[in-house]
């Protein structure tokens, strides 16, 4: 196996000017460095680990993964702490994902603790780059992509491992924690059981972007993706996790192969068991969702994501039904568990799950 002290470190010439924090959009500044990892099954492996200045990758045209897509990647986040640390949010379960993401794409696994061991010396060389600011961080993206120059359909015989970071403010651009507007989609669906939904991979993101537009031309921010096989139970909202809080009580879809195991929802279900409030992970009908709020028992819907941590639903439309949630209002509930896991992030709570690395 690869031994990490022998990750080779390629030095930039010219070292970027950092952005100014106030102003940093999702996703479109990186830094100065990045990881990069090759895997030919001729070299027995992944090898070569190394840091070097970010920069353009050489592909074949042929390469694999812009054919048919046999990619995938994983999205955590690394934040400045009020003691002026730098930390990561639990970057073991992203990794182990990542790996089970690879497994169901038929990519070789990773050793996870050269990963893991990769993206801390990452880190620590950009940390300059993880802005202060309250509501950054620095977005980590881990991606894995095969580059065989090859047409046929087997699993590619070469692959690279990358990760690269962006400094990030708010997923949406009007900022965290306003309510977000969603349409239920019914003619398009993201996963179906014994598809690739529970895995993290650009085919899932590809294929939602039409429905996406779609609401978005009818003036809904996002799309809440009902079942694959009988269009009728909750799945995902955009590419988050959803959670419901009904009568006191909080409700979220049992994964079921086509949704995917979310670290922030994850994170969300430890703290309302810790907190003792009646938890319930099953099936949940679009229909069960509206005669709630018909009963006035549908106190808050928020979606759970990396990206946006929380992000409240204010409205949904259903077909020809739209219903108004906490009077398009943030809710308390989704506040609190903001607050308590960016607090957590920050520093400025005491991490009792072990989150923070
Ligand atoms: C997340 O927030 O966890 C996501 O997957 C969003 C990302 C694709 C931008």
């Amino acid at each position: 196996m690869t031994k990490v002290s022998q990750v080779e470190f390629v030095k930039a010439d010219n070292l970027k000017v950092k952005p100014d924090p106030n102003s940093l959009q999702f996703g479109k500044v990186f830094t100065d460095y990045m990881f990069e990892m090759d895997y030919d099954i001729e070299e027995g492996g992944w090898h070569d680990p190394k840091i070097k200045p970010y920069g353009p990758l050489s592909l074949s045209p042929a390469s694999y993964v812009l054919h048919y897509g046999q990619a995938v990647f994983e999205g955590l986040k690394a934040y400045k702490q009020v003691d002026g640390s730098t930390v990561i949010f639990r970057p073991e379960k992203h990794i182990a994902r990542l790996n089970t993401s690879n497994e169901r794409l038929c990519i070789p696994k990773i050793d996870e603790k050269l990963a893991l061991d990769a993206l801390t010396q990452l880190i620590e060389l950009e940390c300059d780059w993880v802005p202060e600011k309250e509501g950054t961080s620095l977005y980590i993206r881990p991606f894995v992509i095969s580059v065989e120059p090859y047409l046929g359909v087997r699993p590619s015989y070469h692959y690279k491992f990358l990760i690269i970071l962006s400094p990030v403010g708010a997923y949406y651009s009007d900022g965290q924690l306003n309510p977000v507007k969603i349409y239920v989609e019914d003619e398009f669906v993201r996963a179906v059981k014994g598809g690739v939904g529970h895995v993290k991979t650009p085919g899932n993101y590809a294929a939602s972007l039409l429905a996406q537009e779609h609401a978005q031309k009818k003036g809904y921010e996002q799309v809440l993706w009902l079942d694959g096989k009988e269009n009728k139970y909750v799945e995902e909202v955009g590419s988050m996790n959803i959670f419901f809080k009904i009568n006191g009580e909080i409700y979220t879809p049992k994964l079921n192969g086509s949704i995917l195991p979310g670290v922030t929802r994850d994170s969300v279900i430890e703290l309302v068991k810790v907190w003792g409030i009646p938890f319930h992970e099953e099936r949940i009908s679009i229909e069960d969702v509206f005669e709630a709020h018909k009963k006035g028992e549908l106190e808050e819907v928020f979606g759970t994501g990396t990206a946006a941590v929380i992000s409240p639903v204010g409205e949904l439309r259903w077909e020809d039904k739209v219903i108004t949630i906490n009077n398009n209002e943030t809710g308390e509930f989704a506040k609190k568990l903001y607050d308590t896991i960016t607090g957590i992030q920050y520093g400025k709570i005491e991490d009792k799950f072990n989150w923070i690395k």
